[in-house]
């Protein structure tokens, strides 16, 4: 049966490679808290996979992983700027300033929630006017891909981390969708990132085949030594590490990620643009991961949901859908959604 839903890629399943990792790394013991031998190859396969010498920790949620990196970059006092609509402003509970003792978290403005470099420079430039009464400018957070499903050039980054370097600011990536993020940016890992101006990136591995596995990656070795001490304070020190490890190790062996991600993202360009074809329908942002933003005419995004089809409305939105595709999204699921919008389009 054609799977019918495009609520989100967390709703996907496991890939086989990952599973069949899981059970070999479920052979007999193996040391805990991280000093396991696939954690350190885990390691040494991400050093070769962004070119340098980087400081791996594995976590199994987004949200810790934002945190922890927001926590070792800013100073209590520190400011954060992310775009207003980043995962981390909105859909975190709080929790980067919980964390980081209380930073301040502000959003920036941007077309299709990439924050614009003249508007980070003007930002910055006028920031600390006020001395002690203003947060300190601290960090600047990218998220790759946005939460409006597009996705920062290389050129962008490294604009965007140069104004934010020439400020003093560290630079955080979060990668949630990062593998989504590096297919459509047709670079290499080290060049969307350390090379890029990047200081630390939240690799998500989760929404793109993982069964619970993200890593903070650091590619300044200072910045790490902190780190381990507040991973364990946070309760994300893990004892049956191995497990985490060896799914990152499954998923970034023979290119897995990458063929997920180059999945998703080719089921998500048919989706967006057959729906931009559908009489009523509006495609909201440039699909350039696997997310598909529209505006749906209540009777086209009604038909739809009463034919099966799972789809989120945005929220605080009246009439704006987000619909989602996973590294296993079969072909026929997206043409079925495609051929049941169509028939719907006249009907008013
Ligand atoms: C862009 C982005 N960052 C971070 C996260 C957080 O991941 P988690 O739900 O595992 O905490 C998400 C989850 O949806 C996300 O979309």
């Amino acid at each position: 049966m054609t799977r019918r839903y495009f609520h989100s890629d967390n709703e996907a399943g496991v890939a086989p490679e990952i599973l069949a990792a899981l059970a070999r790394a479920n052979e007999g013991m193996a040391h805990s808290y991280g000093a396991d031998a696939i954690t350190t190859r885990l390691t040494a396969r991400f050093c070769e996979v962004f070119e340098k010498q980087v400081e791996v920790f594995p976590l199994v949620t987004g949200t810790a992983a934002n945190s922890l990196a927001i926590a070792q970059l800013a100073p209590p006092c520190g400011a954060v700027y992310c775009h207003v609509e980043a995962h981390l402003n909105t859909d975190e509970c709080g929790a980067p300033e919980f964390f980081a003792d209380g930073a301040k978290l502000i959003g920036l403005d941007g077309e299709h929630a990439r924050i614009d470099a003249a508007t980070l420079d003007h930002t910055l430039r006028h920031a600390g006017a006020l001395d002690v009464h203003e947060c300190k400018p601290s960090v600047l957070s990218l998220s790759q891909a946005t939460e409006h499903g597009t996705v920062y050039a290389r050129g962008e980054v490294t604009e965007l981390s140069r104004i934010a370097k020439s400020h003093g600011l560290r630079v955080h990536m979060d990668g949630a969708r990062f593998a989504n993020a590096l297919v459509q940016a047709s670079c290499t890992p080290a060049e969307l990132t350390w090379k890029a101006g990047i200081d630390m990136l939240s690799f998500g591995a989760t929404k793109n085949g993982a069964m619970m596995a993200e890593a903070l990656v650091v590619f300044d070795a200072a910045l790490a030594q902190e780190l381990a001490r507040r991973r364990k304070r946070a309760g994300h020190l893990l004892s049956k590490m191995r497990f985490v490890s060896a799914q990152l190790e499954a998923y970034l062996h023979d290119d897995l990620w990458l063929r997920c991600a180059k999945h998703a993202n080719a089921a998500a360009q048919e989706l967006g643009a057959g729906l931009a074809r559908v009489e009523g329908v509006a495609l909201l942002h440039p699909v350039e991961a696997n997310e598909v933003f529209v505006r749906l005419p209540a009777h086209i995004a009604n038909g739809l949901h009463a034919a099966g089809f799972g789809f989120h409305r945005w929220p605080r939105t009246d009439d704006c859908y987000r619909l989602v595709t996973a590294f296993d999204t079969p072909h026929e699921a997206v043409e079925e959604l495609l051929a049941t919008a169509r028939e719907l389009a006249p009907a008013r």
